[in-house]
């Protein structure tokens, strides 16, 4: 969409306590950190809880290692050495850029593949001072390098997977020697961007939720989990359509493996997965998109590859996760540079092998802004309001209590009623400014329903409910009120109904 609306959409997130920075700001920010200001942390606390509960419904358990490692370690991985990004830099003014985002940002129509020749006979110029670059594409490697005790060279973490792998020998036991089994982290990395500017897009410390599966490579296609999920159809773009200049098709999983857009019913289980994520979290089914990387674009450590696209407002479709068969590369490295045997007993064909792996990679900051992007509904300014329409399950306040004016009676009231509803879920108790203000304020937090104390509640022990989205209100007895949300919240009961029914 505009820049207009994604600036607007980051000085709202600024403005309200959902993200601050570049941090630290009174030092003048550094590019690429951010702060999750209250209402943002507590938005991407319950994304995150969303992930847990989906994954754990789905038999994978949580575990939490260091975000630091040392030399060896990611050097076995295969980061120290490979895992970077093509950089130009001006020669005169010496910005550097990453190529791919400048290309991007400059050619969007176009797929480029090879960045050094599409500079030289393009004349691109520097965005910076307007200079053709005439300077060689470079590689920058990503890796944020750190000290241990006395000179101990170590590197934070660039994704969690790597330091989720180390622990395989442990699982294996844990699990009682039986694969596939499943494990999943939500924890920090760091990247050293070159020069991030999207936002929560792309920062140098994030934090990744990725979810592991280690399984034999002939169990790959023996895998049971599938059969349940094979009917349910999602949009896939495989580079097969890609590279036809074809449009995305929307199919079965069961259709996609037909077709051979995905290899295996592992991986088709896995992309189910992480559909069923984005969709626990209330992005729209339109809105998502499978999309497979080419073969130069994969990483180094995968076999197939596919990111889940979001159509966002802001910045259009923009990866917000990936799905990779790593193959056994991680463990076999590992192995090697370790030198511990990584091999388990297959018990159907009993022989000993290192085990294949496919992960689940996303930043729940991204996920953060992109539920940010597509809920917040900013209406005309004559209207002067803006709602973030957020799922009750996300929102940071379930509900507001407010007095309608400041007179003792209707405080005391209203403050007995946000204990009682605040033992069940989180409320917010406000009584300053006018009743309108508030309501606008709640609707900005995106908080679902506001009940309000006014003095015919004294008499006829009754409040009105509001609604965020249909701004119209309900009377209830206050004997009901905590069911009544309950039902609500909990999305038993619609608003709507609820409103028919009274
Ligand atoms: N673990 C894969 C990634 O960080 O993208």
């Amino acid at each position: 969409m505009t820049k207009q609306f994604m600036q607007e959409l980051i000085s709202f997130m600024q403005q309200k306590g959902f993200i601050w920075g570049p941090t630290p700001e009174i030092y003048g920010g550094l590019a690429g950190f951010y702060t999750y200001a209250p209402l943002g942390k507590m938005l991407k606390n319950n994304i995150e809880n969303v992930v847990r509960d989906v994954f754990f419904k789905n038999d994978f358990l949580e575990v939490e290692c260091p975000t630091i490692m040392p030399k060896i370690v990611w050097e076995a991985s295969g980061h120290l050495g490979g895992f970077t990004d093509a950089m130009i830099t001006c020669k005169k003014c010496k910005s550097s850029f990453k190529a791919e985002q400048l290309l991007q940002e400059l050619f969007p129509d176009k797929k480029i593949t090879s960045f050094e020749s599409f500079l030289s006979k393009n004349n691109v110029k520097c965005p910076s001072c307007q200079t053709i670059f005439d300077s060689k594409v470079e590689q920058h490697n990503l890796m944020m390098k750190t000290v241990v005790g006395i000179g101990n060279e170590a590197y934070n973490r660039p994704e969690t997977a790597t330091t989720t792998y180390l622990e395989f020998l442990r699982y294996y036991d844990f699990f009682r020697k039986k694969l596939p089994f499943g494990v999943f982290q939500i924890g920090n990395a760091y990247r050293n961007e070159i020069s991030p500017r999207q936002h929560l897009l792309r920062t140098r410390e994030f934090t990744q939720a990725e979810a592991q599966l280690f399984i034999f490579k002939d169990q790959k296609n023996n895998f049971p989990k599938f059969d349940n999920v094979q009917k349910d159809k999602l949009t896939f773009w495989a580079w097969e359509l890609q590279s036809k200049n074809k449009k995305p098709e929307t199919i079965s999983l069961e259709d996609a493996m037909k077709r051979k857009f995905l290899k295996n019913k592992v991986y088709a289980y896995m992309i189910w997965l992480t559909h069923k994520i984005f969709l626990e979290i209330g992005i729209p089914e339109e809105k998502i998109r499978l999309t497979q990387h080419s073969p130069d674009e994969k990483a180094f450590y995968a076999d197939d590859a596919w990111d889940v696209e979001v159509n966002l407002n802001s910045f259009g479709w923009t990866e917000i996760c990936g799905v990779h068969d790593r193959t056994d590369y991680d463990l076999k490295q590992h192995a090697k540079f370790s030198k511990t045997n990584m091999e388990v007993l297959d018990e159907q064909t009993n022989e000993k092998k290192i085990p294949h792996i496919l992960e689940i990679a996303f930043g729940t900051g991204r996920l953060t802004f992109a539920v940010l992007d597509l809920n917040y509904d900013k209406k005309s300014e004559e209207e002067g309001k803006t709602i973030l329409k957020l799922s009750p399950k996300l929102t940071p306040f379930k509900v507001a209590v407010y007095p309608l004016l400041k007179k003792p009676e209707l405080t005391a009231l209203a403050e007995k009623i946000f204990t009682d509803l605040n033992a069940e879920f989180l409320c917010k108790y406000d009584e300053k400014g006018s009743i309108g203000k508030r309501y606008l304020r709640a609707s900005e937090e995106g908080t679902p329903y506001v009940v309000t104390v006014d003095f015919d509640s004294l008499e006829k022990k009754d409040v009105t409910i509001r609604d965020r989205d249909t701004e119209n209100q309900v009377r209830v007895k206050i004997s009901d009120l905590k069911e009544t949300l309950k039902a609500l919240i909990y999305n038993k009961q619609t608003f709507v109904m609820l409103n028919k029914k009274l």
